[in-house]
């Protein structure tokens, strides 16, 4: 059934409002793999569990709302990663999909890099011991101070996006004697296929230089000339949340083309290209993502025949997943405080946290799947919005979603794929405090980001 079309049949209501969901599946207990970390299971009772923990003994323990992280499964999608692309490429995970220490050490006895955008991201991943040449530092517009602390500390690259910057880090490399390693961000004029906030290589918008009008020529002409630093490449990201390759085919021809350009020009090859992050997760059933073998393959292949074509040396390629890698392995555990009937409507579940923990549903109008986990249900389905407990109305977790009819204060709902751009874009509106996140693996649950108290709110406030 379509997404925009109402449910029908015998064991739903003849008339539904408007609304973006699918028919509920036929059975609410069941679990569907594509959405949930990959040691989510129900027992008998229905009660979930995740790496060998129960929910409800979790929320006991570590109170809610509060995200849970599978940690055999986040090094599992590393490895996936990393063996996808071989030695051929390098794989730099997104941090700011969501970064702790604990990630950074997973990262690291994975294999993988690590992509970071701000001076709290570069910190954490330097002390929690990410080898500064494992690391590419991004942003549209570092600080000075940022700048400083990525050439002292050694990053193996940063990605320049301006003129500005390209003067900028040449400079305080050479005032410190060194030669920084660094790409050029290029915008490739692809209109990727996802939320116009999250697409990032269409022209009008603030990200990189455009290869249109020579731009990007002209930033490869000032970046050559300059001792500080050392081209070894050409970066784009085209978005974030796609399926579709072919938005990553176009860039990755137009990425070559310039390099075929730079050549031609300069006599010089440069030896790497990153295709930047962005490929899709699973939130509903509805979803397909591709594996990373394939997304591997698909980009290898292209890069290869565009540049057999260019007659170029094949360069290394990067990829920056965030999402792909740790979205799918948390899920956000929730208890139910009030079901309110709106009669010819729907009914409004209130859960224990909202926009404050997840604010990607009233940002992006993004699609989540709910669940019922403490405990088996087999009334009807009932059309719901689960929303949160801040003081607006857009205040929606997940906007359509069917759960059983007799659901109740006190239940515990979970909304899976929760690992990506929640935690690390929550806030605290309403003086909410953030809350932590749990990793569980072999049936042991320890926190690696706690929850914030009041006290932590009213440190800050010094007035
Ligand atoms: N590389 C660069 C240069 C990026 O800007 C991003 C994401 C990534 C890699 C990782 O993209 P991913 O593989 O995670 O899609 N807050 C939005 C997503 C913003 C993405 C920003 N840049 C959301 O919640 O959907």
């Amino acid at each position: 059934m379509s997404r925009s079309a109402h449910p029908a049949g015998p064991r739903h209501a003849d008339v539904y409002p408007e609304g973006h969901y699918t028919a509920p599946a036929d059975d609410l207990n069941a679990l569907d793999e594509k959405v949930w970390a990959r040691t989510v299971r129900r027992n008998e009772e229905g009660v979930v569990s995740v790496g060998g923990r129960e929910v409800t003994r979790l929320a006991e323990e570590f109170g809610t709302p509060a995200y849970f992280l599978d940690e055999a499964d986040f090094r599992a999608r590393c490895r996936a990663w990393a063996d996808a692309f071989g030695t051929e490429a390098d794989v730099f995970y997104a941090g700011k999909a969501f970064l702790s220490r604990a990630v950074v050490r997973w990262l690291k006895e994975e294999g993988l890099n690590l992509d970071v955008c701000s001076g709290g991201e570069l910190s954490t991943a330097l002390d929690a011991g990410m080898p500064a040449e494992r690391i590419a530092f991004h942003g549209n517009n570092k600080s000075t101070e940022e700048i400083v602390r990525a050439v002292e500390a050694g990053v193996g690259r940063i990605v320049l996006d301006s003129f500005q910057e390209i003067v900028r880090v040449a400079h305080i490399a050479q005032e410190r004697g060194r030669r920084q390693r660094v790409q050029i961000r290029v915008t490739v004029g692809v209109e990727a296929h996802t939320h116009e906030f999250i697409a990032t290589a269409h022209e009008d918008q603030k990200f990189g230089i455009a290869l249109a009008g020579g731009q990007a020529a002209e930033a490869v002409r000032r970046a050559l000339k300059l001792d500080g630093i050392e081209l070894i490449g050409i970066h784009s990201h085209i978005g974030s949340q796609i399926f579709d390759m072919a938005g990553f085919e176009v860039s990755a021809r137009r990425v070559v083309q310039l390099l075929a350009e730079v050549r031609d020009e300069h006599g010089v090859e440069l030896p790497e290209i990153d295709l930047g992050g962005g490929l899709g997760i699973a939130y509903t059933s509805e979803d397909d993502p591709r594996e990373p073998h394939h997304i591997a393959k698909s980009l290898t292949e292209i890069v290869t025949r565009e540049c057999e074509a260019a007659k170029l040396r094949t360069p290394r390629i990067s990829v920056e997943p965030g999402r792909a890698i740790v979205g799918p392995t948390a899920f956000t555990l929730y208890e139910v405080g009030t079901v309110k009937p709106l009669e010819g409507l729907r009914t409004y579940v209130s859960v224990d946290g909202g926009m404050s923990d997840n604010i990607r549903t009233a940002l992006y109008d993004a699609e989540y799947s709910v669940a019922l986990v403490s405990r088996r249900s087999d009334a009807e389905p009932m059309l719901v919005r689960v929303v949160g407990k801040h003081c607006e109305s857009g205040d929606i977790l997940v906007r359509d979603a069917f759960l059983p009819a007799d659901i109740a204060p006190g239940d515990l709902l979970a909304v899976p794929a929760t690992g990506a751009y929640c935690r690390s874009m929550a806030s605290n509106y309403n003086h909410a405090c953030r809350p932590p996140v749990v990793a569980v693996k072999d049936g042991a649950a320890r926190v690696i980001v706690r929850r914030e108290t009041e006290e932590d709110l009213l440190r800050l406030d010094v007035g």
